[in-house]
């Protein structure tokens, strides 16, 4: 491919002030109207790249180019008025202004009269439907994301940068999504495509670089030519080898019952019409369909942290009426916006430790037993590969993956939980980390565990789930063995 370099980092390196040396001396070079995937594991720095070239990062060395001239980006407003964007893994808005300020400010920014009508057509082009009058801080992480694509793409930018953007999104809104790269790539848009999976990347990508703690290890030109267990290596560092096992049909007495659930969202539409459902102890259940379809709603309410207008949830036979009651019955929760339950300010030690099961277990006569908290850290760190450079560390300095992992291990890994109930719980994570983790799903039902998780992947719940439930339009519209083809449960959540 011939290339005309339109973006491009020489000798680019930073380095964390916790002394992360997160990009080392990169070179990267963005080709006019080429879609670029960039793979790398946790943390091997490529929201690092993606926002040093957004200049919400600022290098300690090296220089960025566009169209072979030496730029400085220091803001995104500089960004944007050269043609970038950048959309964030986590897309934050703050609370009290409405979508359509937020395109507003954007529109200014970019230096174009774009409009809330615009970005509507395009987000209505994909099937989504956004309230540009709600509060923009509280909406929902799949809606944040699917508004700043629709934002990008309205606001017309030369230079997209996606960072993991299907990582909240299911099967079908993924195909929708790669072909309007597609679209946009034949319009001219050059883009920068983080991700972890690598279908992904022979679907879209013209050629790919991989980032290995910091550093360049190779850029592909011709993708498509590369087996996929060589992209794998690359990215890894050797061969690994992605095998879940599983004793299935062990089950015991009930983990979660829900019966005749009704629950509305937070501006009164009805989310979920009546669910009813249940998870034995050492049974994994998948709950499958379009995200946004409710599954929120419907996790939330079970585990008591949203109000619901009907239904009985019970944990362990008991009655849970909230959050605490859920817990204090033995119910863990990893949410799908991880930020609604870490503190990212606070270190790893007291992220682990915050929860009532974790803090039950290290607090003695009244304080904190630091020793044991740092140890119950230590211990998570290292069994869910979480890497850090110290416990201290702020959670918020983590990478994206590398936070989730925490999360993950401080919901599943400590005490002796009834049920773990989980919202994609593999988001965010590198192709190894997503293998390790369905492993450990498999484990704790091994170990007389419930596990409810939601996902968009299909194939993830074909992986490790003893019975796959559909949920469609507020409903659980079908029920699937883990035989079930692929096929056949794609057509349901299509249906
Ligand atoms: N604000 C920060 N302060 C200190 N260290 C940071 C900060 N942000 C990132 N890091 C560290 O820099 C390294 C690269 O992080 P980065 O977020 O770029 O990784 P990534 O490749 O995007 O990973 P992921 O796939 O998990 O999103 C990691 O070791 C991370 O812990
Ligand atoms: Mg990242």
């Amino acid at each position: 491919m011939r290339c005309t370099p339109l973006l491009e980092t020489r000798g680019l390196s930073k380095t964390y002030p916790g002394g992360v040396r997160a990009l080392q001396n990169v070179d990267f070079t963005l080709c006019e109207g080429e879609v670029h995937a960039l793979l790398g594991e946790n943390g091997a720095g490529k929201s690092t790249l993606a926002q040093t070239l957004y200049g919400l990062i600022y290098p300690d060395e090296g220089v960025i180019k566009l169209r072979g001239r030496p730029v400085s980006i220091l803001s995104p407003r500089d960004a944007l008025r050269s043609g970038i964007l950048y959309i964030p893994q986590y897309p934050e808005f703050p609370h009290g202004v409405s979508l359509r300020e937020v395109v507003k400010l954007y529109a200014d920014a970019r230096g174009r009269a774009v409009t809330t009508s615009d970005v509507e057509e395009v987000a209505g082009s994909f099937g989504w439907r956004l309230d540009f009058n709600a509060d923009a801080g509280s909406l929902p992480l799949v809606d944040r994301q699917r508004f700043m694509l629709a934002l990008g793409i309205a606001l017309g930018v030369e230079v997209l940068i996606l960072d993991e953007p299907t990582s909240f999104l299911s099967g079908v809104e993924v195909e929708k999504l790669l072909e309007s790269i597609k679209k946009l790539k034949s319009l001219g848009v050059s883009m920068v495509y983080v991700t972890h999976r690598i279908r992904e990347v022979y679907e879209v990508a013209d050629r790919v670089t991989v980032l290995r703690r910091g550093r360049v290890v190779t850029t592909i030109d011709e993708p498509r030519s590369v087996p996929e267990d060589v992209l794998v290596s690359y990215v890894v560092g050797e061969k690994v080898e992605f095998r879940v096992e599983r004793k299935r049909g062990a089950s015991g007495s009930q983990a979660l019952e829900v019966s005749d659930l009704v629950v509305r969202d937070e501006y009164g539409v009805l989310k979920v019409k009546g669910v009813d459902l249940s998870v034995a102890r050492g049974e994994i259940v998948a709950i499958v369909g379009i995200e946004g379809m409710g599954q929120r709603e419907l996790l939330e309410a079970i585990v008591g942290l949203r109000r619901r207008e009907r239904g009985i949830v019970k944990v362990d036979g008991v009655v849970v009426e909230n959050v605490a009651g859920f817990r204090k019955a033995g119910g863990r929760y990893v949410p799908g916006d991880r930020l609604e339950a870490l503190a990212p300010d606070m270190n790893i030690v007291e992220n682990v430790t915050v929860p009532i099961h974790a803090a039950s277990t290290v607090v003695r006569w009244g304080i904190i037993d630091t020793k044991r908290a740092v140890n119950m850290a230590l211990g998570i760190v290292k069994r869910f590969g979480v890497v850090a450079r110290s416990v201290w560390d702020k959670v918020g300095s983590l990478s994206g993956g590398n936070q989730q992992k925490l999360l993950l291990g401080r919901e599943m890994g400590i005490g002796d939980p009834v049920i773990v109930v989980m919202h994609n719980p593999t988001a965010g994570l590198d192709v190894a980390s997503s293998a390790a983790l369905l492993d450990k799903i498999a484990k704790l039902a091994d170990r007389g565990v419930g596990v409810l998780f939601a996902t968009p992947v299909v194939d993830e719940a074909l992986a490790v789930a003893d019975r796959i439930l559909v949920f469609r339009d507020g409903r659980v519209a079908g029920e699937y063995s883990a035989e079930a083809s692929r096929l056949e449960i794609v057509r349901a959540i299509l249906a």
